[in-house]
């Protein structure tokens, strides 16, 4: 298949040197389908430390949040140009948890994304409806209108994985069902397609995110556009190594 696997840690705001050393120094130690591209977002302080231990080359380091202006007076933000500098080569970018308790709006997201991406750091870019959405019936529309705000500013998706993460399966236990996420990220990718153009849809990997854990990733096995994961709490623990290799 022309699209990587495609398999993301967020650990959020969680974790010690000690316990990100031990999750780094498993992956070191594990055997990983070496047809997986693996980002492992640990949060800000831990980077720099995580990017000098790691030793695998289909590994790479991401923030899990960065801001759009180069440097300057903007108390407690990230400077993609640190995270280049520190060896981080990803940010994640318009997680839902941002989107609602940090109140980034889609243009906030959308800058976000334009800046990174124009300074070399690839992005992850989450969408996802919440329950109420879902039971309104416009998922689709939340994610058209998210994708939208980033695709009026940036042409060129080479260096961007969307992941769609539905907020009601988001550390919920309650995983959307690999039919429902497949038929989501068809979705996402028609949209994609009549935006950005069907050749780069093609190529774009959406990942699912969501209470993916060592047991369910597999059973997303056999669904075309589902490209890979974008794990939370899964991924502080040994199971991650499971979802790496879940494809093989
Ligand atoms: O970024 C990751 C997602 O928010 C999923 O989190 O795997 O803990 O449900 P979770």
């Amino acid at each position: 298949k022309a699209r990587t696997f495609f398999v993301g840690g967020n650990f959020k705001m969680n974790g010690s040197l000690e316990s990100v050393k031990s999750i780094v120094d498993r992956l070191n130690e594990s055997k990983l389908a070496a047809s997986t591209e693996v980002v492992i977002a640990p949060p800000a302080p831990y980077l720099y430390w995580a990017a000098q231990n790691n030793k695998k080359s289909q590994v790479f380091i991401a923030a899990q949040n960065s801001y759009d202006k180069a440097s300057g007076a903007y108390t407690g933000e990230i400077s993609v140009n640190c995270l280049k500098d520190v060896g981080a080569t990803w940010v994640i970018l318009g997680h839902s948890e941002r989107r609602t308790i940090l109140k980034e709006t889609d243009e906030m997201v959308a800058s976000k994304t334009k800046f990174a991406l124009d300074n070399g750091v690839k992005v992850i870019l989450c969408i996802g409806e919440t329950l109420e959405e879902r039971k309104a019936g416009i998922t689709l529309e939340v994610c058209a209108r998210q994708l939208d705000a980033v695709s009026s500013k940036v042409s060129d998706w080479s260096d961007v994985v969307v992941a769609y993460e539905p907020v009601w399966a988001i550390g919920t236990g309650l995983a959307a069902t690999p039919e429902d996420a497949e038929e989501t990220h068809v979705g996402i990718r028609k949209h994609l397609a009549s935006t950005i153009g069907a050749e780069q849809a093609e190529k774009v990997r959406i990942l699912y995110g969501g209470s993916v854990n060592g047991k369910n990733a597999n059973t997303f096995k056999d669904k075309a556009n589902i490209d890979g994961f974008l794990v939370g709490g899964a991924s502080l623990k040994p199971e991650f190594v499971d979802i790496i290799n879940s494809r093989e």
